[in-house]
């Protein structure tokens, strides 16, 4: 492919993803204050953007093995783990912003987790299987993940168990 148009198509996959994700987050805050027609709007023309980024992400030849997706993932929680969160928590905690430097622990403390999630999924999708996983909990208000029960109490945000959600 022509650098160019890679360029473009990978800066028009980040807007496209970043849409999808802004019009999610405004989705649910229009159903919260009971606006379900306005919080269906933002969910529909997400699900677009979704379509778009993925059209995107397809056409630079993103997809692969399932192996190679889930190294695809290693590499971006490895990077935001050893590089990029670190970095940015401190910067954040240097220029007195709590509500970033909490942000941005909250996420370098998830991603290890992730990143460790991805390292033993790996192993089994290259040997050509499914994963044998229980239920996956995830802190709705910090993103602690783990796989089995809910905590009594996030251990990262200290949240109540009804803050977890399923998958
Ligand atoms: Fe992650
Ligand atoms: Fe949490």
């Amino acid at each position: 492919m022509h650098k160019m148009t890679e360029q473009f198509l990978r800066e028009a996959f980040a807007g496209e993803s970043q849409a999808h994700m802004k019009y999610t987050i405004f989705a649910d805050q229009a159903a919260r204050e009971g606006l379900p027609n306005l919080s269906r709007l933002f969910t529909a023309i997400a699900f677009a953007e979704r379509v778009h980024a993925e059209n995107h992400y397809r056409a630079l030849g993103g997809l692969g093995s399932q192996g190679d997706n889930i190294q695809t993932c290693i590499d971006g929680e490895t990077y935001e783990i050893e590089e990029m969160y670190p970095v940015f928590h401190a910067a954040a905690k240097l220029q007195d912003e709590a509500e970033a430097a909490r942000s941005t622990h909250y996420a370098l403390e998830a991603e290890r987790i992730h990143a460790d999630m991805y390292k033993k999924a790996k192993s089994v999708a290259d040997g050509g299987k499914d994963l044998e996983i229980g239920t996956i909990q995830i802190c709705s208000v910090c993103g602690h993940t783990r796989e089995g029960e809910a905590p009594e109490k996030c251990p990262i945000c200290g949240a109540g168990r009804e803050k977890f959600v399923q998958f």
